[in-house]
């Protein structure tokens, strides 16, 4: 059985430099390979909805900004399925189905929506009589999970590329699949996760150095910057505030820079942009030692992610000049991908024996009992 890729994106803002590196660069080269019999590419906006029920606007124009994100990077309709999860509408009946095979405490424990829920100020445990309740949990936020597992096993995916945050999901899938197929006999397939090869590229951080670049703090380099924004972020980034003077020894661990030099720079940049190094490591030798500013470190990043950017930005605007046909991408997309859905669907169905209509077998059974008596 040849391999399937299932994997997504929330629209709830242009896709950044984090996401190019924990998935959308892979995806490319995956869609590439040849290796895959089929690829889906998901805009999660039903899953975006969980936690801005009150900013549908947001979610609905960032779709667009998604899709042309996507394009821009290379992925191709013609190879990879590109579709909007709320226009299938069977993934909503798979997980309705799931969310018996899987216990509250289980969903409690789930480290990524554990520290979603602290992120986003949510609680739970409101006070009785408080009617205030303005930061409950969503239950659909909550059992954000369980639909996750219907967009894998909707695709019968084996491969899920995706950052490390999303392990706790696949992990979860792979628990409502065994757990299905152990009751209702064997029907779905096994995902995996594919990890970021790389491991400059599991998370990248924001450029003020914290965590994770993430569209609130404000740490974002986007894939649609223009040139001019991008000097001005990789200007302004976090490096190591004890190198002081051009002379100080520098850290490398921790400094923005470098990590992003780990994670875009190739040998060949040195002899095009940086000619008097040879390697990375000999730049982080220099900076160490001392002697090194960090305005030559950051004008070699920028030339090095201005050579990554062109070229998305240059497709970017030329399907920005044909909006129509990015829309009409997503709708043939949608509507192969609801074909595949069905299908996984009703053998779903027919594993819980809920597919009455189709059962022969049941309707002759119970004619059978009834014309004894
Ligand atoms: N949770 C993913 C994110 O926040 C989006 C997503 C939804 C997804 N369904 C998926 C990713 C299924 C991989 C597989 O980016």
């Amino acid at each position: 059985m040849g391999k399937i890729i299932l994997t997504g994106d929330r629209p709830t803002g242009r896709l950044h430099l984090g996401h190019f590196v924990g998935s959308l660069r892979r995806r490319v080269e995956l869609q590439n390979s040849g290796e895959f019999e089929k690829i889906f590419i998901m805009i999660a906006d039903a899953q975006a909805l969980t936690d801005n029920a009150d900013n549908p606007e947001k979610v609905r124009q960032n779709i667009i900004e998604v899709a042309l994100d996507y394009l821009s990077c290379g992925i191709d309709p013609s190879k990879s399925t590109v579709f909007i999860q709320s226009q299938v509408a069977e993934l909503c009946e798979l997980a309705f189905y799931y969310m018996n095979l899987v216990t509250v405490s289980r969903l409690q424990r789930n480290p990524t929506v554990k520290s979603e829920i602290k992120m986003r100020g949510f609680s739970d445990d409101v006070a009785e009589g408080d009617t205030t309740q303005k930061k409950g949990i969503p239950v659909g936020f909550f059992t954000y999970p369980i639909s996750q597992a219907s967009d894998i096993t909707a695709f019968k995916a084996t491969t899920v590329p995706a950052g490390e945050d999303q392990e706790p999901m696949i992990e979860q899938t792979r628990e409502i699949v065994n757990k299905f197929n152990s009751v209702y006999g064997e029907t779905l397939v096994m995902p995996e996760i594919l990890l970021p090869d790389n491991a400059a590229c599991m998370r990248l951080p924001g450029t003020d150095g914290k965590a994770k670049m993430s569209k609130s703090l404000g740490n974002c380099i986007y894939l649609s910057d223009t040139e001019k924004e991008v000097k001005q972020k990789v200007m302004g980034m976090y490096t190591d505030p004890d190198h002081i003077h051009i002379e100080d020894p520098g850290k490398v661990e921790g400094n923005c820079v470098f990590t992003y030099l780990d994670a875009f720079c190739r040998p060949e940049h040195f002899a095009k942009y940086l000619p008097d190094y040879a390697s990375l490591d000999e730049l982080k030798a220099h900076y160490r030692r001392g002697g090194l500013g960090d305005v030559k470190i950051k004008k070699f990043l920028i030339a090095v992610l201005d050579e990554l950017l062109e070229p998305i930005r240059a497709r970017r605007k030329e399907w920005e000049q044909n909006i129509e046909e990015v829309y009409r991408i997503l709708e043939n997309g949608s509507a192969a991908a609801r074909e595949v859905a069905a299908q996984t669907l009703s053998e779903v169905r027919a594993a819980m024996k809920i597919n009455y209509f189709e059962d022969k077998a049941l309707i002759a059974e119970q004619a059978a009992k009834y014309k004894a008596e």
